[in-house]
């Protein structure tokens, strides 16, 4: 079996490239990483991924005079490395045209709400402010617009009374690890794709075994 080759972009812990490397640890699964790029030097992700032999470039953004420069130096690096799809893993940059330009339909990102709510940052703190009763995780297509595009894959995770944004984000961060290795194999199994135009194609996503309601009691059943 031919397995899918993922580079996956981080910037800081690297929690969730550690469970795409878990997953692809499983001779059944249909991807392999073949490159682990950070921005920034001597994140806790690049330690992360030397313990799991993994290949590490360093494309620090401040030796880089624009932006363009820094994604044409990150493009040539994954070209190197023959990444066919791009895994973004708490990559706290914005993507520009250069990247997207070559990689658009191949770029995807894991957000940590059910987009479309909650785009951008502090998005535990804004859900318990929200009031909402269910929260989660969502994996998407990178489009130009921010945490907008296409969405692969979701998983729920119950807010729970007195959640703060810490027990909340470590709840979402679990289900996290469970729903980006889920979306890369539907990837890799070509059950989703994008051309990378506004309509996506062909998208015949299952989410069962990731979706995960709270229990929800009605006054009969406690009746
Ligand atoms: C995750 O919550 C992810 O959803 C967001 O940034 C965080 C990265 O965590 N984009 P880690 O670096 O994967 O541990």
């Amino acid at each position: 079996m031919s397995k899918l080759k993922v580079a996956v972009l981080i910037s800081g812990r690297g929690s969730n490239m550690g469970s795409l490397a878990r997953a692809c640890m499983d001779p059944d699964f249909p991807a392999e990483i073949v490159l682990v790029l950070s921005n920034r030097p001597n994140v806790l992700g690049l330690e992360l991924a030397r313990e799991h032999d993994l290949p590490i470039r360093v494309v620090d953004h401040t030796a880089y005079p624009d932006r363009e420069a820094h994604e044409e130096a990150i493009c040539a690096a994954m070209t190197e490395a023959g990444a066919e799809l791009v895994c973004m893993a708490g990559y706290m940059r914005i993507v520009g045209q250069t990247l997207l330009g070559k990689w658009r339909g191949k770029v995807v990102n894991i957000h940590p709400s059910l987009l479309p709510s909650f785009r951008g940052v502090d998005t535990h703190e804004r859900a318990i402010d929200a009031g909402v009763r269910v929260h989660g995780c969502t994996v998407h297509y990178v489009s130009p617009e921010l945490d907008a595009g296409p969405i692969i894959a979701q998983a729920v995770v119950p807010l729970h009374p007195n959640d703060d944004a810490e027990t909340l984000s470590t709840r979402v961060l679990d289900m996290e690890h469970k729903l980006y290795p889920h979306a890369v194999r539907l990837i890799a199994e070509k059950m989703v794709r994008w051309s990378g135009d506004e309509a996506v194609e062909d998208r015949k996503v299952t989410i069962d075994d990731v979706l995960m309601l709270p229990e929800i009691k009605t006054a009969e059943d406690q009746a």
